[in-house]
């Protein structure tokens, strides 16, 4: 294992020792920690990927998960991503988180860098989630989009703009749940802000 603490500065990212490229070739899949993330170091087709050991479903290792045809499947629920972009197949899943890999001199450098899951695109989950009648999808978009300091209001648009949309396919009774829901935000305390507006989305309501 080399140096955890040199750190090399690229422009954009920033590049961390992790591994040997011996040991993980020998290993064919290993775990690395940097940067606070535990990270799964995967040997496949001759190339070396690295993937957030955390699967974005529930929480599964992915290292002890399967790799074909550089398809990674996580194995408690089978979700399916792919190794070099951590895109998944199963939309219920989420993406997953790979991270930019280069080889020097025989080691491992990664970019943990910070995570490309933004407002944007958890705005883009909550109405993937919407779409597709998922709740867990809901659920961890409108989460997400309050820690990273969104106003409420715009979780709500997005799903008054939806309930709008489809209520003659039944979001009319939703669109009154989600009303009050949203009414009763500055009664609650921060922690129950986010359940009290994912029942506010219930789609077994709709
Ligand atoms: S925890 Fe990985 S698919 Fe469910």
């Amino acid at each position: 294992m080399v140096n955890m603490v040199a750190i090399q500065q690229s422009a954009q990212q920033k590049f961390v020792p992790v591994a040997q490229v011996s040991e993980v070739k020998a290993a064919g899949v290993m775990v690395v920690h940097a940067e606070g993330y535990a990270i799964a170091l995967f040997h496949h087709n001759d190339k070396i990927y690295a993937i957030d050991n955390r699967c974005p479903h529930m929480g599964f290792p992915l290292h002890k998960g399967s790799v074909k045809d550089c398809i990674l499947t996580c194995h408690w629920h089978h979700a399916r991503f792919d190794l070099t972009s951590g895109g998944t197949f199963d939309i219920w899943a989420d993406d997953g988180r790979a991270f930019p890999v280069e080889l020097r001199d025989g080691t491992v450098w990664i970019a943990p860098s910070a995570s490309n899951h933004t407002p944007g695109y958890q705005h883009q989950r909550l109405l993937d989630g919407l779409e597709q009648g998922i709740s867990l999808v809901v659920a961890k978009s409108v989460i997400a989009q309050l820690a990273a300091g969104v106003k409420p209001t715009e979780p709500f648009q997005t799903g008054l703009d939806f309930g709008v949309r489809y209520r003659r396919e039944g979001w009319g009774t939703g669109l009154t749940i989600h009303t009050c829901m949203m009414q009763l935000l500055p009664h609650l305390a921060a922690d129950d802000r986010s359940r009290a507006m994912y029942h506010g989305y219930d789609l077994d309501t709709m």
